[in-house]
Order: C-alpha cells, then structure tokens, then sequence
C-alpha cells in the first residue's frame, strides 16, 4: 500500500510537470492588427518569436560581380536561361545557387565530371526551371511578393530539397466496405484537429473553390455542405500556422467571407493561393518527368510547394528580409534589354549602355528568350501557357486524388414543408 502511494505520488508529480510544460511561459505578447474593438490581433509568446527570428536570418549577400565582360552565351557552351548574364555575375550567380541550395554538395549536385554544359544530371535540369519559376515569381507575382521577392533560399535554405513539402495524401487504408472520407484521422497538417488531412491537393494544385459560406439569411441556393467547409477549415489551419498567425490576421471574425471588413493581408493571401498553384502546376508537377521516385508521394506526385515551404512560421518569409534586391539576375526572365538595365543597376550607368538599352525593340528580346524556352523539352507544355494557374488536367501527372465525389459532398435537396392545409 505505501509503496502504491509512493508510486501515485510520482506519478502525479510527472503528470503535473507534463501539465505544465504544455503551458507556453511567458505570456503571450498581443500585436493588433485590425481597428480597435474588434479583436483582431495575433498572439505572440515572446520565446517562440525570438527563437524563430533567430531561425529566419537571410545569409550575408556575395559581393557585387565586377562589371562588364563578356556574355555567358558567347563564352558557355549550354547557357539557355541565364544567356544574357556578364560572365561574372553568372559565375557569381552559381555560387550563389550552391550557398542555398547544396552547400555541402558543392558544385557537383548539379553538374557532372564530363563538363559542365552536360545536361545528364536531373539536378541541373530541375534547376534551370527553378531558375525560371523564381524569376517568374519575382516579375509576375508582385500583388503577392512585393519587391521583396524570393530567391532559392526562400525555400531551400540550404537543402537540396526545402524542408517543407507536401505531397497528394491518400491517407490510411479504410475498411472495405466505407468511403474514405479524408478526414478523421489525427494530422499534423491540421493541427490534429479531425479536419481533412491533406486540404492541398484540391486547393494548392487543384482549384476547388474554397468559399463555402452563402451571403443570405435563408438558405437560399448556396448548396455547400458542412463537408465542403471543413475541406475549407483544413486549408485555413495551414494559412495559420505557416505563417504564424490568428485567423483575425486576415478575418474579422463576424464575417469570415466579406472582403471589405477583411485585413489587407487577406487580399495578399488571395492572390498567394493563385501563386502557389501556378508554381505546382507550371512548373513542379510538369518536373515529376525528370524527378526521381525518392521524391515523390506514395500516388507518384512530386514534392510541392505551400505557404510553409517559404514562410516558415513568420509572416513574411524571413520576416521580409528583402534578399532580391542583391541578385537583380533573378527578378525577371532575362531578355537583352533587362540585362542592361541589371549591368546599369549594378556600375554605374554608362551614355552608351543608356542608349543602347532604349534602342533594343521588344520584339527582338522576345525572340531571343523563346528558342531557350522551346529548348526544354521536359517543360514545354508548361512554358507556353501563361503565368496563370492551369487546370491540373493538363498536368503530365494525373492524380486520381481526392476522388471529385469527395469535395462536393451534395446535400440532400432541400425540402419545404408541404405547404398549409385549406381552412
Ligand atoms: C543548384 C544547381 C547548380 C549548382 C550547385 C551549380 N550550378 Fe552551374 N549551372 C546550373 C544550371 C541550371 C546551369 C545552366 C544555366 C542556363 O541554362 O542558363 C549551369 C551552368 C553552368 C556553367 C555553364 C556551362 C556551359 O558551358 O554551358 C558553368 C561554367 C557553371 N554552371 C559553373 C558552376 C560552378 C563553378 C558551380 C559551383 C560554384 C556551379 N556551377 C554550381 C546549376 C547549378
Ligand atoms: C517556391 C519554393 C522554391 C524555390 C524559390 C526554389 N525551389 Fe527548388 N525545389 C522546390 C521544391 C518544392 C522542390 C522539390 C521537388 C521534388 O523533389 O519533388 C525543389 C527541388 C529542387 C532541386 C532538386 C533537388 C533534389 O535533390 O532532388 C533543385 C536542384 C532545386 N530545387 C534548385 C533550385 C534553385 C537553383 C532555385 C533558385 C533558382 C530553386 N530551386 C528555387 C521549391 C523551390
Ligand atoms: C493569411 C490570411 C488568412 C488566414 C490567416 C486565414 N484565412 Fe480564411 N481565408 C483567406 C482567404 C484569402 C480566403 C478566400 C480564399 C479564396 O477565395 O480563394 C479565406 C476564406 C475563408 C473562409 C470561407 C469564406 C467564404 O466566403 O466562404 C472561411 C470560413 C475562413 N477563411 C476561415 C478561416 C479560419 C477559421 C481561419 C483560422 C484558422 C482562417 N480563415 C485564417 C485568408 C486567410
Ligand atoms: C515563394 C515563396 C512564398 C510562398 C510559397 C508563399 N509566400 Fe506569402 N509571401 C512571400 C513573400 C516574399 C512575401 C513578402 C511580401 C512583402 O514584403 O510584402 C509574402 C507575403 C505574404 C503575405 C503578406 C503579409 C503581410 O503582413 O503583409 C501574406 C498574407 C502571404 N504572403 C500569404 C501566403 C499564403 C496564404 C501562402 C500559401 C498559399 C503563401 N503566402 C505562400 C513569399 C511566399
């Protein structure tokens, strides 16, 4: 009997202890962000924002490539995106590329002994289009990424695959005899609530429509389902979570769907939806060809990309650390008068080059940069539609998942009572 005691009593101080650790010390820091009186504001524990502003430091830029010098193009042998470069700041844009993205690997992840123009290397090849979906990105996603913009290191931060990727999750096996349902089983993307576990194939690759709420008192022709809005609900956990906020950073709880009592930051996650399924479809999932099978989901689909791949817990990635701004290469597709206007940016600009860069016709950058696309025969389906998500169809991968009976979830047709009796 005493002995059980002592035990109880060990017991009980584990359990207390456990409690208590579970408790986030110390109080919380509260940053609003709506007007005042309405609740909208994020919660900070002060420990876990500091540690994960110490995580989110940007590395030292590599000083300015000299100016002037020759073309890549003139001087490379199989330079397809990155032509119009100066030799320098090409050399100094590999470096670069090593530093975020195989450090420890050096040089040689992307290139092989044979010579360094040699294609036989999926690595390289993936990074060409990488090279072109970060320039995408940075030229034609600004309602998004501002002019702080992205580089490799926004999601790879030194890691030949970024630490945070998804894939299609057809989730564990079901009993024979019942639908799956996506859902009810404990996940982390969901914070472990019982929400759909993998709420980003229909909505980051996919685009299922994410609204569900209706805009009238009655129910009358909104017909989405509880079902729909936790598919929805799945979602939200992650806009959350990847970037380390409330729900009222961009809502004002009293009405979830109405845009103009929305924060701003809202509209920025709109249009960042849109970005990151162009990025999947235009350029991830068309790389499932190059890719080997050590980087794919169990239903074959590459590693994706979604707001924690480069938020990473902050709101803005490396809380807006603007590293673009070192590496001008990156910022648009590369075409002759954009290089100029780089070599101006970089030495000071020159009468000749001024002119030179007023004087080149659009029409003859366009044609420069397309035999460069066309080239690429793993991506060129993807490289002749515009920057605009596609529908998945189009996708060399098809995904079976989740079965379109799965998001839609029809309702029972409403009934009305029969109406009244004759008196
Ligand atoms: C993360 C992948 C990656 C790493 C690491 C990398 N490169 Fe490259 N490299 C590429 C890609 C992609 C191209 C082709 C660019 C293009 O088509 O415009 C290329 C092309 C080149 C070329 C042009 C070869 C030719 O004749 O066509 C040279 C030279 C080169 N790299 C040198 C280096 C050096 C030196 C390093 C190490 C400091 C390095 N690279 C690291 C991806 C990489
Ligand atoms: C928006 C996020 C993002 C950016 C920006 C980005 N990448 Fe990637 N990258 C990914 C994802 C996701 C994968 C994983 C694809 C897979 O393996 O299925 C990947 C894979 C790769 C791989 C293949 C690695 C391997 O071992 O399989 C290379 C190489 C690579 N990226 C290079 C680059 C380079 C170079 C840049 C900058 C020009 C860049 N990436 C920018 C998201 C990104
Ligand atoms: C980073 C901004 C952001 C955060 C944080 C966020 N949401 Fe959303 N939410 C959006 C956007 C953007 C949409 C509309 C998406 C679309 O139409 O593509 C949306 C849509 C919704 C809808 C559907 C509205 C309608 O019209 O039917 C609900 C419900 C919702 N969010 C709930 C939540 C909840 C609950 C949380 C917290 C767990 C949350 N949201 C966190 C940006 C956010
Ligand atoms: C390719 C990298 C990348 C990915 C992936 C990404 N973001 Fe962003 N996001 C950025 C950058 C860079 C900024 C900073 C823009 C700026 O400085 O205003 C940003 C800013 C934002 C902001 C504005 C924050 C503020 O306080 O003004 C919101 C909201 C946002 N992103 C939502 C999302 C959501 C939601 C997703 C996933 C659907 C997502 N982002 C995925 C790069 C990314």
């Amino acid at each position: 009997m005493k002995m059980l005691d002592h035990k109880l009593l060990i017991a009980a101080a584990l359990g207390a202890s456990a409690l208590l650790a579970g408790c986030e010390m110390p109080p919380p820091d509260v940053v609003q962000n709506g007007y005042r009186g309405l609740g909208m504001h994020t919660n900070y524990n002060p420990r876990l924002l500091q540690a994960s502003l110490d995580a989110n430091v940007p590395p030292e830029p590599i000083p300015a490539a000299a100016p002037g010098g020759p073309k890549a193009k003139d001087v490379y042998k199989n330079v397809q995106v990155l032509g119009e470069l100066t030799v320098n700041e090409f050399n100094r844009l590999m470096v670069a590329l090593t530093n975020w993205v195989s450090p420890e690997q050096g040089c040689y992840y992307c290139h092989v002994n044979e010579g360094f123009e040699y294609d036989g290397i999926y690595t390289k090849t993936v990074s060409r289009r990488m090279i072109q979906m970060t320039q995408d990105t940075n030229a034609n996603w600004k309602d998004h990424v501002a002019d702080t913009g992205v580089t490799c290191y926004t999601c790879h931060r030194g890691n030949p695959v970024p630490q945070y990727v998804w894939t299609s999750d057809p989730g564990p096996g079901q009993p024979s005899a019942m639908a799956p349902t996506g859902q009810n089983t404990p996940s982390k993307t969901v914070a472990y609530a019982s929400l759909p576990y993998d709420p980003f194939t229909p909505f980051l690759s996919q685009d299922n429509d994410i609204r569900v709420i209706g805009q009238t008192a009655l129910p009358q022709g909104n017909r989405r389902s509880i079902k729909q809005a936790e598919w929805t609900y799945g979602l939200m956990m992650h806009l959350s979570q990847a970037l380390g906020v409330n729900c009222t950073y961009c809502h004002n709880t009293r009405s979830f769907y109405s845009w103009d009592q929305s924060a701003p930051q809202r509209t920025t996650a709109w249009y960042a939806i849109r970005h990151v399924r162009s990025m999947n479809n235009d350029y991830v999932t068309p790389l499932g060809e190059v890719l080997p099978d050590t980087r794919k989901g169990p239903l074959g689909d590459p590693y994706k990309i979604y707001c924690t791949t480069c938020h990473q817990g902050a709101y803005k990635p490396l809380y807006g650390a603007p590293m673009l701004k070192d590496y001008p290469s990156l910022a648009q597709p590369l075409t002759e008068t954009d290089a100029e206007a780089i070599k101006a940016a970089e030495a000071p600009p020159t009468p000749a080059a001024q002119a030179g860069a007023d004087a080149t016709p659009a029409e003859e950058a366009q044609t420069a940069e397309e035999p460069a696309a066309a080239e690429q025969d793993v991506v060129a389906s993807a490289a002749s539609s515009e920057a605009q998500s596609q529908p998945a169809t189009d996708a060399p991968v098809q995904l079976q998942y989740p079965p379109p009976e799965m998001m839609q979830y029809p309702p029972a047709p409403l009934q009305y009572p029969p109406p009244p009796a004759e008196r």
